[in-house]
């Protein structure tokens, strides 16, 4: 009985600690080995397989050149950025866009999540939301938003009128860093080009992104979330069109800070306006 009260405590010093995630027993070094394990995977619940690609592009993918990461460590280098650039604009889709990160090896925090994270809700939205990266409850589920935050954000979008019929909800990365760690500027370079690619295949009328960390990504800028929220920005999409885009804080920053709240509604109301506005004039 003691033992089982320690156990218990122990268990709950772990989860306090952020140790949420149990992967290997043995410590892996992956700069020893040659050809990196893969951490056993935790069954999670089954989500949509992806599709299967167009042969022509399964053949334009097969020539881009094998990540070295496969032969040596695992540390992703400037090459996997251009690797992904090249994979991500051949994706005339987004199931295909989906195919290609499924296939894609060139990131490590794919080698420690369970489930890529790809998008959730309507692909065909006027309005496309943009987050940072998968948490734990994502990473099972394999969808974005879908924990505490998530359902900040979806009571955030229904006082405006939406829902995940009428928004596609995204992350920067698709892959969750491990323990929830802030992601690298490598891997998020990495895997800028397939959130971009993304957002030219849904083309929103309206952007929002959410958070510092995603709006710095989708506008350029350095500057910081509190000076970049309740005005209106741009993403410059690679085919030249430039999408109105909202910083907006970050579901996660409101449940930690209730009392900015307020701020997020102003913006939620800037949101609602503008998307009649748009649809409106078609
Ligand atoms: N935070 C994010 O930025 N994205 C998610 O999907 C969940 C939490």
């Amino acid at each position: 009985m003691a033992d089982t009260i320690n156990l218990r405590e122990l268990l709950h010093f772990y989860v306090d600690c952020g140790v949420d995630d149990a992967l290997t027993d043995e410590a892996v070094d992956r700069f020893a080995v040659a050809e990196p394990a893969k951490p056993p995977r935790i069954e999670a619940q089954p989500v949509a397989a992806a599709p299967a690609i167009d042969p022509q592009r399964a053949a334009a993918y097969a020539a881009v050149p094998a990540s070295p990461a496969r032969v040596q460590a695992t540390v992703p280098d400037e090459g996997q950025s251009e690797r992904a650039r090249l994979m991500a604009r051949e994706a005339a889709s987004l199931a295909e866009l989906r195919a290609c990160l499924e296939q894609f090896d060139g990131c490590n925090l794919k080698f420690t999540a369970k489930n890529l994270v790809f998008g959730d809700g309507n692909d065909a939205a006027d309005i496309m939301l943009v987050g940072e990266a998968p948490g734990r409850d994502e990473d099972i589920e394999g969808r974005p938003f879908v924990g505490k935050s998530g359902q900040l954000l979806d009571r955030m979008l229904a006082a405006i009128g939406l829902d995940r019929s009428s928004a596609y909800i995204t992350n920067v990365i698709p892959w969750r860093p491990p323990g929830n760690r802030t992601p690298t500027p490598i891997e998020t370079e990495i895997c800028r080009p397939f959130i971009e690619r993304q957002i030219e295949l849904v083309k929103p009328k309206v952007l929002v992104a959410l958070g510092g960390p995603s709006s710095k990504i989708l506008l350029g800028t350095s500057e910081g979330i509190m000076r970049l929220r309740g005005s209106w920005r741009e993403h410059k999409a690679a085919s030249g069109d430039a999408i109105a885009t909202m910083p907006l804080l970050h579901p996660a920053y409101l449940l930690r800070n209730p009392a900015h709240k307020k701020l997020a509604w102003r913006d939620l109301l800037e949101i609602k306006a503008r998307l009649k506005l748009l649809t409106s004039a078609g």
